[in-house]
């Protein structure tokens, strides 16, 4: 594996109006551009459990990959690449819901529609889904699952498209629009996969406003971290023995601390090196396998941080 040294946080002082994310560090600078900085945090349990050396690289050049392919379907928040670890954008104003987008019955949390499905709900966020489908089941479209953002660290809650618009959270022209550009991002991004020999199960995204109230694609785009990728090539066959697709692992670490503790309550243990070796193995291969493009770990020197201060010098 490259030698790369993490990236825990990225505070810069030089840097107005500083916003500490889970995964990312914003600044908002006062001409309306906001620079995003994708640190190695690997979030659980509502709390950065480890730092994955070249993860933010991933995730920011996953997400370009895929904002570029993507920019003559709808509009996207970027400006410019100035680092390897981050995007300047239009400063939005971000939407209150998040447009989950699923095209199978999968899922672990208490809001996926498996979960739900397996409770023996039919009727979720305003669809309703048939009898009889199976765990990992490719559903007959794509829907949309919204679910209210939590700003500030909050949980997110199932939403239906007449409670978005019942508490005036969307109108209905941005309701429709947000549609209809999730599913056209969503069925480009499968469509992209399947090429790679990737299945793209479900994911996420965020819009915002401009100052003239369009909408624009903000946030990240169909990274390892806001997407449930699976492998197509041995999909079939695992469905068909009930076994789970295969994925891009990337859960050990977090069975591993679950394993070890309460993590909401209780201090985490040190985690093994080789567990976080082997995580940012994941992180590259993922980018590599979904962009087809080859990973290119920074130079050694300086470290990230400084690296970065650099490269954002001209902001300051
Ligand atoms: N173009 C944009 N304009 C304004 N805000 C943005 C834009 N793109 C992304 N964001 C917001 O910037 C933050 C990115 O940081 P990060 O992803 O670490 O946050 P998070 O912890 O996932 O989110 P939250 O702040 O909702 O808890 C998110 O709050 C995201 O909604
Ligand atoms: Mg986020």
């Amino acid at each position: 594996m490259p030698d790369i040294a993490a990236l825990e946080a990225a505070f810069i002082p030089e840097l107005p109006n500083y916003y500490r994310g889970k995964v990312r560090e914003n600044y908002d600078l006062a001409d309306g551009r906001r620079i995003i900085i994708a640190t190695d945090r690997l979030s659980a349990f509502d709390r950065a459990i480890a730092s994955i050396p070249g993860k933010g690289q991933v995730l920011t050049q996953t997400a370009r990959y895929w904002f570029e392919e993507t920019g003559d379907i709808c509009p996207n928040h970027v400006l410019d690449y100035p680092d390897p670890n981050v995007v300047v954008a239009r400063k939005l104003t971000i939407l209150p819901v998040e447009i989950v987008v699923r095209g199978y019955l999968a899922g672990t949390t208490g809001t996926s529609i498996l979960t739900l499905y397996k409770q023996g709900q039919r009727a979720m966020y305003g669809t309703s889904l048939p009898d009889g489908l199976r765990d990992n089941q490719a559903l007959p479209a794509a829907i949309i699952t919204p679910t209210s953002k939590a700003f500030d660290g909050g949980h997110d809650e199932p939403l239906s498209a007449e409670e978005i618009l019942a508490k005036g959270l969307l109108s209905q022209r941005q309701w429709d629009e947000v549609s209809a550009y999730a599913l056209a991002l969503f069925a480009r991004g499968q469509a992209m996969a399947a090429e790679r020999g990737l299945i793209l199960a479900d994911t996420k995204y965020e819009f915002g406003t401009d100052n003239e109230g369009r909408i624009v694609l903000a946030d990240e785009i169909h990274t390892p971290d806001s997407s449930r990728y699976w492998f197509a090539g041995s999909y079939a066959e695992r469905f068909a023995a009930g076994e789970k697709p295969e994925s891009f692992d990337k859960d050990f670490v977090r069975n591993w601390v679950a394993a070890r503790c309460d993590p909401y309550k209780e201090a985490i243990p040190p985690i093994p090196a080789e567990l976080i070796a082997e995580t940012s193995k994941v992180y590259i291969r993922a980018y590599e396998t979904i962009t087809g493009r080859s990973f290119e770990p920074p130079a050694g020197k300086p470290a990230p941080l400084e690296r970065i201060r650099r490269n954002l010098a001209g902001y300051f």
